[in-house]
């Protein structure tokens, strides 16, 4: 069992009576759970998250298989999380629920807990996709449009790497080329630190 299972097992009982009544499934980080070299920290999980209990496997997992590809990583070699555990959700004017950011109280109450993921995990690396990881573990003034592609000190005691969040560069198509850039930058980054 690897160090962080015992964290997961301490949230879920910390968790189990917040919600009554609420379908809230949490969604946990996995990967390479022992020392990776990165840690990818996105901001919640949405709804095909949910249904397979994984993080990125939807849309957004599509989006991140190809920034590993750019990068010249592999998933099964770092750790894949999220700062929030749960899906944030809103009714959208058609009645759907549909995605929302998470919410200061959301963040406050699972930050501790992604402190303790990332004590247990021990990566070499933080790599934070948006702003929420980022201030979370930096500072809540930082903001990923000052930030991306630099290397700062985080509230974990571990650098960390910020990007900009993958879906926002679907919708923002001017920072694909400034993405990319960070990308590759920090894969050669993961290609010369060697080891895992
Ligand atoms: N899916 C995730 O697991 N995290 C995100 O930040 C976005 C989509």
């Amino acid at each position: 069992m690897a160090a962080v299972d015992a964290v997961y097992q301490s949230l879920r009982e910390f968790f189990r009576p917040f919600w009554p009544g609420e379908d809230k499934p949490l969604v946990l980080g996995e990967g390479q759970a022992e020392r990776p070299r990165l840690m990818l920290v996105g901001e919640a999980p949405g709804e095909t998250e949910v249904i397979k209990g994984r993080p990125f496997v939807g849309k957004a997992g599509k989006n991140l298989d190809e920034f590993l590809r750019l990068a010249g990583l592999r998933r099964e070699e770092i750790y894949v999380t999220n700062a929030v555990k749960i899906r944030p959700m809103e009714k959208g004017p058609a009645g759907r629920m549909r995605n929302r950011a998470p919410n200061r109280e959301e963040i406050s109450l699972f930050v501790p807990w992604l402190l303790r993921e990332i004590e247990a995990v021990k990566p070499g690396a933080l790599v934070t996709l948006g702003n929420v990881p980022l201030k979370a573990l930096t500072d809540p003034k930082a903001t990923v449009g000052s930030c991306h592609g630099q290397w700062m000190d985080s509230r974990a005691g571990v650098p960390l790497f910020s990007l900009y969040h993958p879906a926002s560069v679907i919708y923002r198509k001017a920072l694909a080329p400034v993405y990319e850039q960070d990308v590759l930058a920090l894969g050669a980054w993961a290609k010369s630190s060697g080891g895992k």
